[in-house]
């Protein structure tokens, strides 16, 4: 075998390493807005994703939602959310309109945790699970990719700021 021929094989074998690399496309890139566990304060292990959607990305940078304020203004764009939300189940505790089962209704002005307050915040609770009997539900903290993507997340939280049905100040449109 000739060298070249030995070189153009290694080659393409180091090409096809590089691709398995990306299987599962996580980049080792961390994402830039610091999200932190509901149950013990420690960073969330949330990576940027090759298929993470253009809404997820500005939402790493900014930390704000994208969807909330569309779906507010546009119930109908809101459904996206309300359908992830029965999708993955969250319905077996909170009910099909968020408005509570076993677990707490997620639309009244009663929270958990104050921080719930901000998108941030809920995205951190939903995503890292809390204290008091919420699972981690983001497929990077879970460690298990048929959880949910960070952009689903987001949709379900525009939908629940758009079904919202307590008093207040709703600070989720101030940020
Ligand atoms: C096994 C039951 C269960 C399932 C399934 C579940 N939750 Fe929860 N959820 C809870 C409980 C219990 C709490 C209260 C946790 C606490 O106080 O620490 C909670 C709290 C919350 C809160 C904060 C509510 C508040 O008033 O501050 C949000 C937001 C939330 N859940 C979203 C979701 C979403 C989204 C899903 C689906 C991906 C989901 N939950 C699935 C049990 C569940």
């Amino acid at each position: 075998m000739s060298i070249s021929h030995k070189a153009r094989q290694i080659i393409s074998i180091m090409a096809m390493l590089g691709g398995f690399g990306l299987v599962g496309s996580v980049n080792a890139e961390d994402v830039e807005c610091k999200f932190i566990s509901t149950i013990d304060n420690n960073p969330l292990p949330i990576k940027v994703h090759e298929d993470d959607t253009p809404e997820a990305k500005e939402f790493y940078k900014t930390c704000k939602n994208p969807y909330t304020k569309k779906y507010v203004a546009d119930p109908e764009a809101a459904k996206a959310g309300k359908k992830k939300f029965a999708y993955y189940s969250c319905t077996q505790c909170h009910g099909g309109n968020a408005g509570g089962q076993t677990g707490p209704s997620i639309i009244d002005d009663r929270w958990q945790y104050a921080k719930h307050l901000t998108d941030k915040g809920m995205f951190e609770s939903i995503a890292g699970g809390t204290p008091a009997g919420m699972p981690a539900w983001h497929r990077d903290v879970a460690g298990n990719p048929e959880l949910l993507p960070t952009d689903d997340i987001l949709k379900i939280i525009g939908w629940l700021r758009a079904s919202y049905q307590g008093g207040g100040d709703k600070p989720w449109l101030q940020e």
